[in-house]
């Protein structure tokens, strides 16, 4: 369980504090959402998970670890993979085989039983034959998908990932989106920054943030519901939940909580079948 008891933070004491008396609590297993404007306070949220930072005020424990404590910082980052927002802030080799080596060597773990590993971790990622090459020669999208197979080798209980598919291309996005479901899957704990709600369809529950609080924390479904209630700056409606409201206005039955083209499909096609029926002079052709 990972709990925040009244958390405040502030960088300095000249401003004002980025997160606000913040109460939650993250069970083990649970894939989590946490979305928000720029600024908004989530990647300093999130390092807090693993005592990158420590709060001004209030607790953070990691399955009944106090970040406070010192002697606790190397269990809680074994526990805790973090998966930062600008890749390059991650790279420590000179290898990328050295890089997603860099955590078990810490931990003296000897090189016979890491290599392998390595292999494996990149071969998860969809890197393999990348052992040899120098991290500052990858791409963008390459060197995230290293960051992440460097997280992955250590077997965390919890994976946080900020912003995970900023600069890939649709085919990265949907490997590191199906890759978060089977770890989910698997058991673990997923903690996932984004700033597109689509690709948190699946996960189970959605916190919103804003101005260095939570406003909502639901249901994917629920969370839906509330920003389509409400005018958000710095946050759009889920694009597929207008796309429902736009044909609802227009006489469809349709649900407006919508939030993956998978499900919005599904509503649409259910819906033009029923009016196929009552009709009859439409056809649709099924695949
Ligand atoms: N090291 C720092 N020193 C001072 N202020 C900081 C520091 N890091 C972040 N901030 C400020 O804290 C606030 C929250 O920043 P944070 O990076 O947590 O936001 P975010 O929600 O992750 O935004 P984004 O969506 O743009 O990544 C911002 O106003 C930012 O300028
Ligand atoms: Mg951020």
């Amino acid at each position: 369980m990972i709990t925040f008891k009244d958390v405040s933070y502030q960088y300095d004491e000249k401003t004002p504090p980025v997160l606000e008396s913040m109460d939650l609590r993250i069970p083990e297993g649970q894939y989590v959402a946490l979305i928000g404007p720029n600024g908004c306070g989530k990647t300093t949220l999130i390092k807090h998970l693993n005592a990158l930072l420590i709060p001004s005020r209030g607790e953070v424990l990691i399955n009944g670890m106090n970040t406070r404590e010192t002697s606790c910082h190397r269990d809680i980052r074994c526990q805790v993979g973090m998966v930062f927002q600008n890749p390059d802030h991650q790279i420590v080799g000179m290898s990328v085989e050295e890089d997603v080596a860099f955590g078990l060597e810490n931990l003296a773990v000897p090189s016979r039983e890491i290599y392998p590993l390595v292999r494996e971790a990149l071969s998860r990622v969809g890197m393999e034959g990348f052992e040899k090459r120098a991290p500052f020669t990858l791409s963008g999208g390459e060197k995230r998908l290293a960051s992440i197979a460097g997280v992955l080798i250590m077997n965390p209980r919890y994976l946080v990932l900020d912003e995970p598919t900023a600069y890939l291309d649709p085919t990265g996005r949907r490997r590191i989106l199906r890759m978060i479901r089977q770890l989910h899957q698997e058991g673990m704990g997923i903690i996932h920054v984004t700033h597109d709600i689509g690709e948190v369809a699946d996960a189970d529950r959605i916190i919103v943030m804003e101005r260095g609080a939570i406003i909502m924390d639901g249901t994917p479904p629920e969370v839906c519901a509330f920003l389509m209630s409400r005018d958000n700056p710095g946050l759009e409606a889920p694009i597929m939940a207008a796309l429902m409201a736009k044909l609802k206005e227009s006489g469809w039955d349709l649900p407006t909580n919508i939030i993956s083209v998978e499900d919005a499909h599904k509503e649409i096609h259910s819906c033009l079948t029923q009016l196929t029926r009552d009709n009859g002079f439409l056809r649709i052709h099924h695949k």
